[in-house]
């Protein structure tokens, strides 16, 4: 049994947990995401490690409340104990070697963001971050992406903090100052890392995003995460979850991602009303 040893909730729908889960702890990098499952009858879902502590032997996620499952997980309090908490599994952001990079996050993407943001600073890179929300009372990890950043924009579409308006107009604005980026990594909505990858594109910036949002069990047995990458199926769960920005087959990732949204409110509507 994981043992939640911290929980915090950090906006009503977006909560944070810090589960003891050792071995875990040891072998994990940024970007790659773990399966768990609340209890013995629990379906099993992804979600990406947003920290991790191989001395204490935990790790923290922070997930945001869409469905049946994840309302179940918010029920349960510190000390209580996940069934399952398995992983690391997929593939490791590629962080080394990089001297100026731009890490662009989007609502709960953020905290996807924020570890592979914090090992490019590590690793020596110059780490700009452009971080958006719908408004200033769903910020989260500010003071985390303050930290490891050289530089940081803040954008709320009601501009009611930080710079008013989308994510790519920040990071164009980034690059029209001259910054010379040697990568773009972006985690969010589809429909953003869509948009900073066309924002990229004609500048030739290598653009990498995290297709973690489109998975359902993680396992690459539901098909659920299937893409079209340079021309070829992929499975995020599988061959990522990090791609080529300016290679994905965007309409069809976008199409696939609202493919399940009704049932899981269904699903919700059963479990929890
Ligand atoms: Fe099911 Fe990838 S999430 S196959």
């Amino acid at each position: 049994m994981f043992r939640i040893v911290r929980k915090e909730e950090l906006r009503p729908t977006v909560t944070l947990y810090e589960i003891e889960a050792p071995l875990v702890a040891k072998k994990a990098q940024p970007g790659q995401f773990i399966i768990l499952r609340v209890d013995e009858q629990g379906e099993r879902i992804p979600i990406t490690i947003n920290d991790y502590d191989p001395d204490k032997g935990t790790v923290t996620i922070i997930v945001q409340t869409v469905g049946a499952t994840t309302e179940k997980l918010k029920q349960l309090q510190q000390g209580d104990c996940l069934q399952d908490f398995v992983g690391p599994l997929g593939k490791a952001t590629e962080t080394e070697g990089k001297k100026k990079v731009c890490v662009v996050g989007g609502g709960v993407g953020c905290a996807i963001a924020y570890p592979v943001l914090k090992k490019f600073h590590d690793d020596g890179a110059e780490v700009h971050a452009v971080v958006g929300f719908k408004n200033k009372d769903l910020v989260i990890l500010e003071d985390d992406f303050r930290k490891s950043s050289d530089v940081l924009k803040i954008c709320t579409d009601d501009g009611s903090y930080g710079q008013k308006g989308l994510v790519t107009d920040a990071l164009k604005e980034l690059i029209d100052a001259g910054n010379q980026y040697d990568e773009v990594f972006a985690i969010g909505p589809m429909v953003m890392m869509k948009f900073v990858s066309k924002t990229t594109e004609p500048y030739g910036i290598p653009t990498t995003v995290s297709m973690s949002p489109i998975m359902i069990d993680g396992t690459g047995m539901c098909g659920g995460c299937r893409l079209s990458v340079g021309g070829e199926m992929k499975f995020a769960c599988v061959d990522g979850p990090d791609f080529d920005g300016h290679k994905v087959d965007w309409d069809l990732a976008v199409k696939r991602n609202q493919m399940y949204q009704a049932f899981e409110k269904h699903k919700y509507e059963e479990t929890c009303n």
